[in-house]
């Protein structure tokens, strides 16, 4: 995303994510900000607006859930500090920890810029927060706070701004407005830039005195002031983008709006998104000019579409690289690769690890797993193909399956280069199908075949003359039989076939 790389302003010391809260109205048994939309929790996406700042630092400061959050934030970004706030409870400490941890971490007292930010608000993108960055410095104010005007501000902190200047004096949290500051429909959104210094004073002068008994950030706001510090707002006029996720309902609200918004970004890019109510990307997907993608299309994790492949109807890929011009239908898919020109589905299964090579194909029914099929080559129809290399150019006879799994180990089947496998064939692995070889339909393969041979293996057919008639007779099967020995005049024929007719697969 161009709002995740290099910072339009000067960088700030550091970001500190406040992600310590515990997000009760979730009612869940997961933290809040483990909850996830477009394909990222909403720490990370709080942590990715702050990277985008490229601050020397990035803090993140955790309790409830304490050791599921901070296993996130490491996973997110293994250079970021996690920070334990205790049982003071409020902003202002959780701002508090944060600081101190790094000051400790810096060996001393932090300077300059430090951005707090929630870590709930899954729309902010770091192109706002570096604006906010950028009219902190050009400003020269020592507290910056991003606010909204909302409708109805019920719960939230209000925007007390001076006559005259339009200088914030005071955010008061709603518990404790008077009836005249709960008119005001400016809102705080947790979401500020401080000098470091100020911020550091600020937060040693704040108490728990208030209508919440917690330590509130938003009086370093009334402390800067106090001291003759300009504290300043900018307003944003996309509330959205700074709505926090207090619970499921907004969860999907926002999950809605932020896919609605990466669709147009790739529409823009010239994406066809044929139905975007029904399509689903996540924010870390890259997709190329002229992809397709039909209705019932969700694409997940870091699902790479390259030009002119078509998508859809009715497909999940997760973490899937689909090569140029490739066709994906009806398909689930994770781990895998689809290469340039081929074809998969429609009800096509791939597990991780298929590999499918250039203009090959995954067909109708069929699952693959652990699989590499190369260039060309195709498994039409109904079939399981696990553990498996196949070579380019080859093809896989309907229902065909490799018996990779022996009960306790698993075991590979390797199919070389332009080898036909018969129709419903039974390939037990460990197994090889030689380059050019063939195998007779209905075959159990449980023996290698060398290159060029026919590998055969069924009972030969016998046919039983006149059974019907004679052991059912009066049936409906039976009278077709008199009269089509009648037509004939003559009795079926007596041979048995004893010849082998290679394949009997499809080969399209
Ligand atoms: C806070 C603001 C309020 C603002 C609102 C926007 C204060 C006192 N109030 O309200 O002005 O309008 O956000 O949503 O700051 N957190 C911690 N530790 C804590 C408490 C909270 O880390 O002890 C974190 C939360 O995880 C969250 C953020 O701080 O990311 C905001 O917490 P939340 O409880 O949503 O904010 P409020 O206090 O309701
Ligand atoms: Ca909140």
């Amino acid at each position: 995303m161009s709002t995740e790389t290099s910072p339009a302003t000067t960088p700030p010391a550091a970001v500190v994510v406040l992600a310590a809260g515990q997000g009760t109205r979730m009612k869940s048994a997961r933290p809040k900000v483990l909850h996830a939309v477009g394909g990222r929790t909403l720490l990370g996406h709080a942590m990715a607006a702050g990277r985008a700042l490229a601050p020397q630092h990035l803090a993140v400061v955790v309790r409830h859930g304490r050791d599921l959050v901070a296993a996130e934030v490491e996973r997110v970004d293994p250079q970021a500090l996690v920070v334990d706030q205790d049982d003071v409870p409020g902003t202002g400490r959780a701002a508090q920890v944060g600081l101190a941890a790094l000051d400790a971490h810096v060996g001393g007292e932090l300077t300059g810029a430090v951005v707090v930010t929630a870590s709930d608000v899954p729309l902010l993108d770091g192109a706002t927060l570096g604006q906010l960055v950028a009219a902190h410095h050009a400003d020269g104010n020592a507290v910056t706070v991003l606010t909204t005007v909302v409708e109805d501000a019920t719960g939230y902190g209000r925007i007390v701004r001076e006559d005259g200047t339009g200088d914030v004096l005071a955010i008061v949290e709603h518990k404790d407005a008077t009836d005249e500051q709960r008119q005001v429909r400016e809102i705080n959104t947790s979401i500020f830039v401080f000098d470091a210094d100020v911020l550091r004073r600020g937060l040693a002068s704040v108490t728990q005195d208030n209508a919440q008994g917690e330590m509130y950030l938003t009086d370093v706001v009334a402390f800067a002031r106090a001291e003759g510090r300009p504290v300043r707002a900018v307003i944003t006029d996309d509330p959205t983008s700074v709505e926090g996720t207090n619970d499921r309902l907004a969860l999907s609200v926002l999950g809605a709006e932020l896919n609605r918004r990466t669709l147009e970004r790739w529409m823009l890019e010239g994406v066809t998104v044929v139905d975007p109510g029904s399509t689903w990307v996540d924010v870390d997907v890259e997709l190329a000019p002229d992809v397709t993608l039909l209705p019932g299309t969700q694409l997940h994790g870091a699902t790479k579409v390259e030009g002119g492949a078509t998508i859809g109807p009715d497909t999940t890929l997760t973490d899937v690289e689909v090569g140029a011009g490739a066709t994906v239908v009806r398909t689930h898919g994770s781990l895998s690769v689809i290469g340039a020109g081929a074809s998969v589905g429609p009800f096509a299964y791939l597990r991780p690890g298929t590999v499918l090579g250039d203009k090959g194909k995954i067909g109708t029914f069929v699952e693959t797993k652990n699989a590499e099929i190369g260039a060309g080559s195709k498994v039409p129809h109904l079939s399981y193909i696990g553990d498996a290399t196949i070579g380019e150019g080859s093809n896989i006879g309907a229902a065909t399956v490799t018996l990779n799994y022996d009960g306790v180990n698993k075991h590979r089947t390797t199919i070389g280069s332009h080898a036909k496998v018969g129709g419903d064939n039974m390939l037990v692995a460990p197994v090889t199908v030689g380059d050019g070889a063939y195998t007779a339909a209905g075959s159990v393969i449980t023996r290698d075949v060398p290159a060029g041979a026919l590998g055969v293996s069924r009972a030969q057919q016998r046919n039983v003359e006149g059974w019907v008639e004679r052991k059912r007779p009066g049936t409906a099967a039976a009278d077709a039989a008199a009269a089509a020995r009648r037509a004939e005049g003559q009795h079926n024929s007596t041979t048995t076939d004893d010849g082998v007719a290679p394949t009997e697969g499809s080969s399209n």
